[in-house]
């Protein structure tokens, strides 16, 4: 691809996040120019369809005059002001009041942060804040999952469960505890049905809380679907039992929702689609569909009663960010949620997502390197294997998961390789037409694939 008279400055200068040093100083940038609808233009000129909605975030679709309006508006008339000291400003308590309304019930309090990283190590140190005004010191164990993706600041990687995250950053750090991703397909036993696997997860988590000791669990924070880890959604029962073993043991439950918030699953929220009353949430990404970084750590009625009444005592709330309820990326969100509530695209997922999830299954799921096609509303995986009968993987080092991501950029398509899960989560403006579209491109990259390594 070419550079543009860009790569050189970029091999020099430009630190890239997730990315080899070694190949990015070898080779060139992809250099995106411009993007619409559901179409990312590089430099080149190509154009690409982007089935990831850049990073699962772009919900409402590129180029939305009514968002960037929205934002050029309030940079004119209030570029940044702090959310410090009591202070505030008019797009910000509308978004927080917004959110408020969107959110399950009870699930009322929102602390903006800028990331979806710094909205779980918000809600982390939330959590422990809690449970030191509870009078309840050693209650500070976090349980996750293996798989779960939650961020890269130094809570958000102790929380995830992904091993490339952990090596040579010493994490995770003490207290972190993870437990078996909720896959079937891959965790699943010899002849174990997903009911018995799903007890058998249950199991592990009230045996982990029973073991660690109930008075030093603080709470079980997962995706309602994980995302990074490969897209999966959970088994049936399985977020009815994480929530009733937790209860039991007074262990909070927290829903990260930055993937699954504002319509990916084709409800509101994640926890809606999984009947979750989480105690706390986390959301990102599609709050602004990634016009501007805006995220939040959100707490029940309840967790904000015992911050509140603890208050007095414990003195300011010593945390926050400088651009914490930034007024233009609060103008942002009400412009994105205004489009996500007025286009029916909170819901739209539970409409299209299934019969694109079909013709994927119908395009590839009895290719000879397709061990499984899952997915939920407008999110899907495919996962290869080296043997369908065995559900043998393939061999890491060869990375074929890249190599298709390779020729499906050839063919004009973009899809997320998680090792060797190809990710979709379109924009959910995306056309049924193009829908077709995207599978038609994937399934003639899978045949140059199998093609390649026969
Ligand atoms: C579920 C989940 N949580 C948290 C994050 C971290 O968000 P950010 O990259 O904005 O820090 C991500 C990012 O992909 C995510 O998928």
């Amino acid at each position: 691809m070419a550079a543009h008279g860009l790569g050189d400055d970029d091999r020099r200068h430009v630190f890239h996040p997730y990315t080899s040093i070694a190949e990015q100083r070898s080779g060139d940038p992809f250099v995106v120019a411009e993007a619409e609808g559901v179409f990312v233009r590089g430099a080149d000129g190509r154009e690409y369809l982007d089935a990831m909605a850049g990073l699962w975030c772009v919900n409402a679709g590129y180029g939305r005059a009514e968002i960037a309006d929205a934002m050029a508006e309030q940079a004119r008339r209030l570029a940044y002001y702090h959310a410090f000291l009591g202070t505030v400003n008019e797009p910000g308590v509308r978004l927080a009041t917004r959110l408020a309304g969107l959110t399950p019930p009870g699930l009322d309090h929102a602390f903006f942060c800028n990331s979806g990283s710094e909205a779980n190590d918000t809600l982390i140190k939330l959590i422990w804040y809690y449970w030191n005004l509870r009078e309840q010191p050693r209650k500070k164990k976090l349980l996750s999952r293996h798989g779960g993706y939650h961020g890269v600041t130094l809570g958000a990687t102790s929380l995830s469960g992904l091993p490339a995250m952990h090596a040579r950053f010493d994490a995770p750090l003490d207290r972190f505890l993870h437990l078996t991703k909720p896959h079937h397909y891959r965790e699943g036993r010899a002849d174990e049905s997903e009911a018995e696997f799903t007890a058998r997860l249950l199991r592990e988590l009230e045996e982990t809380i029973v073991r660690e000791g109930p008075d030093t669990v603080a709470a079980f924070i997962g995706e309602p679907l994980m995302g990074a880890g490969g897209v999966i959604p959970p088994p049936d029962g399985y977020w009815a039992g994480v929530q009733e073993v937790c209860r039991r043991h007074d262990v909070l439950v927290a829903a990260d929702e930055v993937i699954c918030g504002f319509g990916r699953l084709g409800h509101a929220f994640g926890s809606d689609r999984y009947d979750i009353a989480p105690d706390l949430m986390t959301v990102a990404k599609g709050i602004t569909s990634a016009y501007f970084p805006v995220s939040a750590a959100v707490v029940s009625d309840a967790v904000f009663d015992v911050l509140a009444g603890g208050s007095a005592e414990a003195g300011v709330f010593s945390h926050g960010h400088t651009t914490s309820l930034h007024p233009v990326g609060a103008a942002a969100a009400l412009a994105n949620l205004d489009l996500l509530e007025g286009e029916g695209l909170l819901t739209r997922a539970a409409e299209v997502g299934p019969p694109f999830l079909q013709k994927l299954r119908d395009a590839v799921g009895d290719h000879p390197l397709v061990g499984e096609v899952r997915g939920e509303g407008l999110i899907a995986g495919v996962e290869l294997v080296a043997d369908r009968t065995t559900r043998t993987s393939l061999p890491a080092e060869a990375r074929t998961g890249l190599q298709l991501h390779r020729l499906l950029l050839e063919e004009g398509l973009i899809c997320r390789a998680l090792g060797d899960t190809l990710a979709f989560s379109p924009p959910l403006v995306i056309g049924e037409d193009e829908l077709a579209e995207a599978v038609s491109r994937f399934a003639r990259g899978l045949a140059r694939l199998s093609e390649a390594l026969d």
